[in-house]
């Protein structure tokens, strides 16, 4: 059995810096299942193929020339990291994410992620449907106030133009869309760690996952976060 700590939460909870951080201080693999979602928006937008197409869209996830190469994410031979990350494109993943054959395509594939010595998988049913047995699972939230002032810093700091009445707008667009559809649905999974993040720093967070992680393996030497 391969550990996994699967971390869902929905957008801008700070799952995506938590997961890396865990994975790079255990040494272990990660998926970053947000990005499958959102190559398979920009390649369905592309192809002019939208939520309503259900079975082209299982095609085309069946089908999707995704590879991770260290921090890049790459279509075909295409870097596609900076495209996918806008709230746009955030948004085209959540209409694609909801079509329940595009989704089951992409279940395997998520789980031959599962490799020693170990997985972190970022999402919103790594617990609940892709990783059922992990043996940590943490469920990270924060309010949508918080994550879309996180998201509008951030967007400042790369000297873009944001508004953050929008931001809300779209993250609480985004989680009811997340929440409310029918096949894997955001919520917590059972026995989950559950991180209200709010008013939380990174490194504290970090530490609570990292506490999990020792408790559950006290055979792995864990040294305390830098
Ligand atoms: O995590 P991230 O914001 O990159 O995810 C983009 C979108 O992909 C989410 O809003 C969600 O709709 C979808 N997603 C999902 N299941 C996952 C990961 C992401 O439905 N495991």
């Amino acid at each position: 059995m391969i550990p996994v700590i699967t971390i869902d939460g929905p957008s801008g909870s700070g799952k995506g810096t938590i997961s890396r951080l865990v994975a790079e201080h255990l040494g272990w693999n990660l998926l970053d299942s947000g990005a499958i979602y959102r190559v398979l928006g920009l390649a369905a937008e592309r192809a002019g193929i939208s939520a309503q197409q259900r079975s082209e869209l299982a095609i085309l996830a069946r089908s999707l020339d995704l590879h991770f190469q260290g921090e890049k994410v790459l279509l075909g031979d295409e870097d596609v990291s900076q495209l996918i990350r806008t709230e746009t494109a955030g948004n085209a993943a959540s209409k694609v994410a909801a079509v329940p054959q595009a989704r089951a395509a992409l279940l395997d594939w998520q789980r031959a992620y599962a490799k020693a010595p170990g997985l972190v998988a970022d999402g919103r049913d790594m617990g609940t449907v892709v990783f059922p047995d992990a043996a940590i699972k943490i469920f990270l939230t924060a309010s949508a106030q918080e994550r879309a002032l996180r998201r509008y810093k951030q967007l400042k700091e790369k000297g873009l133009d944001a508004s953050l009445a929008s931001l809300v707008a779209e993250i609480q667009e985004r989680d009811d869309r997340d929440q409310n559809r029918s096949v894997a649905p955001l919520k917590a999974p059972a026995a989950a760690l559950e991180i209200e993040s709010t008013s939380l720093s990174i490194d504290e967070v970090l530490k609570q996952v990292l506490d999990r992680v020792q408790e559950t393996y006290p055979e792995l030497a864990i040294s305390a976060p830098e």
